[in-house]
């Protein structure tokens, strides 16, 4: 590993206003990124701009049309750079995640027919598995749902190549795990389900902040992310293979246009949230240069550059945000009565991101995490809708206490919220 200096942590705190916030004279840790991560000042900055600058609707002659028109365009690019397509018609917006994915599920279950069959994993978010049960309800077609392995709560990789078959119409399956960080084989999976003649839609919520995507590489056939985990506002994205999204019809309105991207967008934007998405790319590939950000409006960089750009930026987090994950499982090991849920042998780390998932011995993950709020530490408690692996755990009602670390948290923070948790265990 390179010198820690490497990462700019210092310059990154400095562009998020959230994170200057105290509790009690202490500064607060936020490790709740999972359900939501900060925002850095530029992205503040791209939406107010085009609220007060920019401000129209869709398609018209005058001049805050044009130039809204225009934003929209540069964001489908920075988007398209973003999730590693060269073309910005593979990318189109939506309210959510799981909005877009009901969308697509609806759409795409116009093609099965019963006797088809689709595969969805035990470790994925709810939003990447009733979206497909309901559509596959409506069909009348079999779902299968990849089980884990106990010992790491890790896909069971066995059971999937045994269940994909010709009849296989789907797999639907998350990049990462938002419950216990692990990072599925997502290439091998693709090339599998293609072998089989299946398509792939690829759940990269949590990754999306971690690693780098590159639907190219991937070879998927969608894959969609959330604008408001990787330091954006509250925006989905949707990446479609462009012949898949020109074929398949969509659920829409007569008079919206029939042309991709738009014909996948239903209804009227969240311009602004679009706006504040790119930034949220501009300011992550600025991070190449350790640049404050440097504009609001103004060129970009071409899809290409800004594609250079995210691949150094992510090869340097992850570097950062290995430190961070190894320092959790250190710090975690030396307590005890607390239980890991996923990955814990620090040689694995590059099949998790830092987000984890604890139970405590007698004690429940809310008032764990009662606890720590109290002493400015933010995490979450609950299942996470990640409840295909809360059920498969035994872990329900309660779920786990989850910490996850995001680029901006410091290998301090961690040592605080472990030294707080050490706390609340020993006061029981
Ligand atoms: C892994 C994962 N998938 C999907 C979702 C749903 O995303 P959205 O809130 O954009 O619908 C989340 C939200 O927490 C998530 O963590």
């Amino acid at each position: 590993m390179s010198d820690p200096a490497a990462w700019p942590i210092d310059a990154i705190r400095r562009q998020f206003p959230a994170l200057v916030r105290q509790k009690d004279g202490e500064p607060v840790v936020f490790l709740d990124g999972p359900a939501g991560s900060q925002v850095p000042k530029s992205v503040a900055d791209a939406v107010t701009h085009y609220l007060l600058t920019t401000n129209a609707n869709h398609g018209a002659a005058h001049a805050t049309s044009v130039e809204s028109d225009a934003v929209l365009d540069q964001a489908h690019a920075a988007l398209a750079a973003f999730v590693g397509t060269s073309d910005p018609d593979e990318i189109s917006f939506g309210a959510n995640m799981t909005t877009i994915t009901l969308g697509v599920s609806r759409a795409l279950a116009r093609h099965w027919m019963p006797g088809d069959e689709i595969i969805l994993s035990r470790l994925d978010h709810d939003a990447n598995v009733t979206p497909w049960v309901l559509a596959a309800e409506d069909a009348g077609v079999l779902v299968h749902h990849i089980p884990l392995r106990p010992e790491d709560w890790t896909l069971d990789l066995d059971a999937y190549h045994n269940l994909l078959s010709e009849k296989t119409r789907l797999v639907a399956v998350g990049y990462a795990s938002n419950a216990t960080g692990t990072v599925n084989p997502v290439r091998e999976m693709v090339a599998a389900a293609r072998d089989a003649g299946a398509l792939t839609y690829i759940d990269a919520v949590h990754y999306a902040p971690h690693g780098r995507i590159n639907v190219a590489d991937l070879d998927c056939d969608f894959l969609a992310c959330s604008a408001y985990k990787f330091f954006g506002p509250h925006v989905g994205i949707l990446y479609g293979r462009r012949s898949l999204l020109e074929q398949v019809r969509p659920y829409k309105l007569r008079p919206s246009t029939d042309q991709i991207p738009g014909k996948w967008m239903t209804g009227t934007q969240n311009h602004e949230g679009i706006a504040g998405a790119a930034a949220a790319v501009r300011y992550l590939a600025a991070l190449d240069c350790d640049g404050e950000y440097a504009h609001v409006g103004g060129d970009y960089l071409s899809i290409e550059g800004l594609a250079g750009q995210l691949d150094r930026v992510f090869a340097r987090s992850e570097e950062h945000e290995e430190r961070l994950a190894e320092r959790f499982l250190q710090e975690l090991s030396s307590l005890s009565g607390v239980r890991i849920h996923g990955i814990t042998d620090g040689d694995r780390l590059s099949q998790r991101v830092p987000t984890f998932s604890l139970t405590l011995d007698n004690v429940s993950p809310a008032a764990a995490a009662a606890y720590l709020a109290d002493r400015g530490v933010y995490s979450w408690a609950g299942n996470h809708y990640a409840l295909p692996f809360t059920l498969a755990a035994g872990l329900e009602p309660e779920g786990t206490l989850r910490l996850g670390a995001l680029h901006y948290n410091t290998l301090q923070e961690i040592d605080r919220a472990i030294a707080c948790l050490a706390e609340f265990l020993e006061q029981l």
